[in-house]
């Protein structure tokens, strides 16, 4: 006769005080291991008598189901203890400085063009493209500053082969070449941010190398108030809505009238401060009327037609911007340069 509830009294106290699961899984495969006591019983059924193991068979059944049922029982709450201890003793340290992920950030030169660029693309302005190894032609002569002209002192060009061929000085050819491709035909409204070349030492404001923001707009009935409203748009984009600008006499061979391109202060506010010398304003652009001998050069007739450009210096801009005082910092690696740009993002 089999005892089964001995059998599983036995199992129950001898699981009793198991903490771990390996003892508990040993005394586990003494039972209802595929040689374990119950096991056995299980195997011993087929050798009985038909009426043995309908009497036998289903107390042996039970019993397998429920020792299983202890064992599983007492193997989830060992798994709990195990659980609730490590919780225990796992405190997490919130106050623990977390591992920082070092993260790329765009360089803040192409953010700041970035940020131009999407504004006049907003105002119907195309971004354009031109050669940066570009010929006199387009760089100086249809710019109405001709050959031996004065204005070609200013900008200490890289010349690549002989007088033709040059590093362009300005991104102002990249004008002619837009109104060419439009054949004097239709209006013209297109931004080029793009490098530059001179024949400059490299200092903290001066490099061989450097961006412009070129822009050019054509069209019929275009007056120097279009240029100073759609100047007045991008410093506000840059630098904010209460930054005023002002417009002074100047003098470019390729815009009549011409002006240079001032903005208040955005630092003192006017009163005067290190980064505008003192004087309550900042020179951020050249710009102008475009010069009917231009217009006529590129096919356009200045009857008809009239326009303006402007030009902006895109190292000076993101400096202003970010307060940076060194232009070399754009072009060399220095990380401190995207902590800049962390840092005026999030402010
Ligand atoms: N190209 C000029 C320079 O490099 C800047 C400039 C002035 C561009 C007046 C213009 C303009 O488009 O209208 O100094």
């Amino acid at each position: 006769m089999i005892d089964t509830k001995k059998i599983k009294e036995e199992v129950i106290e001898k699981i009793k005080n198991v903490t771990d699961l390996k003892t508990l899984y040993d005394i586990r495969v003494k039972y209802i291991g595929k040689k374990g006591i119950i096991s056995e019983l299980v195997s011993n059924l087929g050798k009985l008598s038909i009426e043995e193991k309908k009497q036998y068979g289903p107390i042996i059944n039970t019993l397998k189901q429920e020792v299983t049922r202890i064992f599983d029982d007492k193997n989830k709450e060992i798994e709990l203890n195990i659980l609730n201890e490590k919780l225990k003793n796992e405190k997490i340290d919130i106050s623990l400085p977390s591992t920082k992920i070092p993260m790329g950030t765009p360089n803040i030169l192409e953010k700041l063009i970035e940020e131009v660029e999407e504004l006049l693309i907003s105002l119907g302005y195309d971004v354009v493209d031109g050669p940066e190894v570009e010929e006199d032609k387009y760089n100086f002569e249809m710019l109405n500053i001709p050959k031996g002209h004065p204005a070609r002192d200013a900008q200490d060009t890289f010349y690549i082969k002989g007088e033709e061929i040059l590093l362009r000085s300005q991104t102002s050819p990249v004008q002619v070449r837009t109104m060419l491709a439009c054949r004097g035909e239709k209006p013209v409204r297109m931004i080029c941010p793009g490098k530059t070349y001179r024949r400059d030492d490299d200092d903290a404001t001066h490099s061989h190398q450097f961006m412009q923001i070129e822009g050019l707009l054509v069209d019929k009935d275009i007056s120097l108030s279009d240029l100073k409203g759609t100047i007045d748009i991008i410093v506000k984009k840059l630098f904010g809505e209460n930054i005023e600008t002002r417009f002074r006499p100047s003098y470019y061979q390729f815009t009549e009238p011409s002006v240079e391109v001032d903005i208040s202060c955005f630092n003192c506010k006017g009163s005067g401060c290190h980064i505008c010398k003192h004087t309550g304003w900042i020179t951020v652009a050249g710009a102008g009327v475009v010069h009917p001998n231009v217009l006529r050069m590129c096919g356009y007739d200045p009857k008809a037609w009239s326009g303006f450009a402007f030009g902006f210096g895109a190292e000076r801009l993101a400096m202003l911007k970010y307060g940076i005082d060194d232009l070399r910092v754009f072009y060399n690696t220095d990380l401190r340069e995207s902590a800049i740009f962390d840092r005026k993002e999030s402010e």
